[in-house]
């Protein structure tokens, strides 16, 4: 089964059918939205709406390890994040789309891994997620490849396909949020090596590993980064461009899921 984790209206693509809203509880607490079961031709699809109903839970408290937990939990094998992100990189322009293969991180305040040692939650249950926490052990993952390969390239084969203008690559730089970056810390990310910014991407990616699924982001570039246009950041310029392109994301979807 595909989870996707991104906006709310992803879900009602032509062809779709939703079998199931299920609300999952987890030791993690409760995940963003409900996890809404689809099913498109014989495959399978579970998605998560990350910022909740009516966009109401800011970057910095998406509950992600509720959020991954919960897809774990409903059999969920790949994760496919898509994401609203600040083009820094000179190429990049408003509607690109950007298949990133690396990460830098700057948040503060996240809890973002399910090894907390001693202290991991213990969960009863042979085939659940927790069986995989193996309780107490203080544990590294390789990271190495933050983003899965296999899906990456199906990702790209399929904006090709689509003829959508996209990169198949680029590091994603994940603020705190909520607020938007600085022209300096915008200007310092860039000699970092970051291509795109956004708020939402860390630790998603992680805590997917660690749960070993197989996770890729599909970035949209909503907006010249802060300093790079001479424009105020507005997050209706962001609202407004997802939106705009939401018709062109569920068909990326629809060809995704096929493969
Ligand atoms: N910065 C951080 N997050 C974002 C941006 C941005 O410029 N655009 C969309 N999400």
């Amino acid at each position: 089964m595909l989870g996707v984790i991104g906006g709310s209206g992803l879900y009602s693509i032509e062809g779709l059918k939703v079998v199931e809203e299920v609300d999952v509880s987890t030791p993690f607490g409760k995940p963003s939205s409900t996890v809404v079961l689809c099913e498109l031709e014989d495959r399978k699809i579970a998605f998560i709406s990350r910022h909740g109903k009516g966009h109401s839970i800011p970057p910095h408290l998406v509950p992600y390890r509720a959020n991954l937990w919960a897809l774990k939990e409903v059999g969920v094998k790949r994760v496919l994040g898509i994401f609203a992100v600040g083009g820094i990189s000179h190429y990049l322009k408003p509607g690109d789309y950007v298949v990133v293969d690396d990460f830098i991180e700057f948040t503060k305040g996240r809890v973002s891994t399910f090894y907390e040692g001693a202290m991991s939650v213990k969960v009863e249950g042979k085939d659940r997620p927790s069986e995989l926490l193996k309780a107490g052990k203080v544990v590294h993952i390789d990271l190495s490849q933050p983003y899965c390969p296999q899906m990456r390239k199906v990702l790209i084969d399929v904006l090709e396909e689509l003829r959508l203008p996209y990169h198949s690559s680029g590091v994603y730089a994940c603020t705190e949020g909520p607020r938007f970056e600085t022209p300096a810390e915008i200007r310092a990310i860039r000699l970092l090596g970051g291509d795109v910014v956004g708020m939402t991407g860390y630790p998603e990616v992680v805590l997917a590993r660690e749960l070993e699924m197989c996770y890729s982001a599909l970035c949209v570039v909503a907006n010249p980064a802060a300093g790079i246009s001479s424009n105020k950041l507005t997050s209706d310029e962001v609202i407004q461009m997802m939106k705009q392109k939401e018709e062109e994301i569920k068909e990326v979807i629809k060809l995704f899921v096929k493969n």
